[in-house]
C-alpha cells in the first residue's frame, strides 16, 4: 500500500524535479516551448519520473524504464491503470486524464529511445538468472521467459521488453503480481504471467531480475 506520507514525499520530489528539469530545458532549447496540454508537455511530465531518456529512475519508488518498450504494451498498461485492473494510485492519477489518441501518441514515443541500462543490480546470481531466463525451471512449472519475452528481452506487442528494466522494479512486480495486476472481474493479459510469477521463489526472482536488468 502507498501511504499518504509517501505520496506527499513523492509529490514533493516530483515538483522539485519538474522545476530542475524545466530550468535545464530552457537553457538548452529556447526555441520550442512545450504547449500546455500538448504531447511535448505530457512527455516532459512523464520524464520527470521515468527519466529524461526513459531509462527509469530510482526514487522513493522505482520508476520503470519505458525506453525501447513495446508501444502496444505501454498503451495496454495505461488502460489497465485507468480501469484499475492494475492498481497504482500514482499512475492512475497520471493516466486517467489522457485522451485515447494521447495514450497512443505517448506509447509510441518511447519506442526509439535507447539509453544504457540503469544498472546497479547485484551481480552474484546473474548466471542463475540467465539459465532461468533461457531454459525456465521445468520442475517448478516455470517456462523459459525467452519463449515470450524474446531471447534478447525485447518483447513483442503486448508482451513487454524486460531488457534494461530496473532491478527493484522487476522484483517488486514479480513478488506483488497478484496484489496489483489483473484486478477486477475481467481476465486480461496479466493472467498469462500470473502462474509464472507465483511459481518463482524470491531468490529466483532476484536472479532473473538482475540478469534482465543488464541486457542492452
Ligand atoms: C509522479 C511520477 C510518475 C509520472 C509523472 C509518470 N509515471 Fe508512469 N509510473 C510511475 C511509477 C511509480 C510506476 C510503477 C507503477 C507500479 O509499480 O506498478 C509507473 C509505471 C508506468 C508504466 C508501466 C510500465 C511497465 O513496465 O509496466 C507505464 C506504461 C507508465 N508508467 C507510463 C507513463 C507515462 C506515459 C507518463 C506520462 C504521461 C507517466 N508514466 C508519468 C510514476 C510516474
Ligand atoms: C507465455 C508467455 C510468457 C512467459 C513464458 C513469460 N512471460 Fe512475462 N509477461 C508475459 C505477458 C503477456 C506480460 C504482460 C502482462 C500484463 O499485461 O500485465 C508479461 C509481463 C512480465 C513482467 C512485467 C514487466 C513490466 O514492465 O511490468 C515481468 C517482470 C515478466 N513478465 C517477467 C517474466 C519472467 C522473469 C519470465 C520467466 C521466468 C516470464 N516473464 C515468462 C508473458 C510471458
Amino acid at each position: 500500500m502507498v501511504g499518504a506520507h509517501s505520496i506527499l514525499r513523492l509529490a514533493w520530489r516530483t515538483a522539485l524535479l519538474a522545476a530542475l528539469f524545466s530550468a535545464a530545458g530552457h537553457a538548452e532549447d529556447r526555441s520550442a516551448p512545450a504547449r500546455p496540454g500538448g504531447l511535448e508537455a505530457k512527455l516532459q511530465y512523464c520524464k520527470t519520473c521515468h527519466g529524461l531518456q526513459g531509462q527509469g529512475y530510482m526514487g522513493y519508488f522505482p520508476m520503470p524504464r519505458l525506453a525501447g518498450q513495446q508501444p502496444d504494451y505501454i498503451e495496454a498498461q495505461l488502460r489497465a491503470f485507468i480501469e484499475r485492473r492494475r492498481t497504482n494510485p500514482i499512475m492512475f492519477n497520471v493516466a486517467h486524464v489522457l485522451s485515447p489518441s494521447m495514450l497512443t501518441a505517448l506509447a509510441t514515443h518511447f519506442r526509439h529511445l535507447d539509453p544504457k541500462p540503469f544498472g546497479g543490480a547485484p551481480r552474484r546470481s546473474i548466471s542463475t538468472g540467465k539459465q532461468i531466463y533461457e531454459d525456465g525451471l521445468p520442475e517448478a512449472n516455470v517456462p523459459a521467459c525467452a519463449a515470450c519475452h524474446g531471447v534478447e528481452g525485447k518483447g513483442q506487442n503486448e508482451i513487454p521488453r524486460l531488457a534494461g528494466q530496473l532491478y527493484d522494479y522487476t522484483v517488486g512486480q514479480l513478488t506483488g503480481w497478484k496484489k496489483e495486476r489483473g484486478q477486477g472481474s475481467a481476465v486480461d493479459t496479466s493472467a498469462i504471467m500470473a502462474p509464472t510469477a507465483h511459481n518463482l521463489t524470491r531468490a529466483q526472482i532476484e536472479a532473473v531480475a538482475a540478469y534482465v536488468s543488464y541486457l542492452q
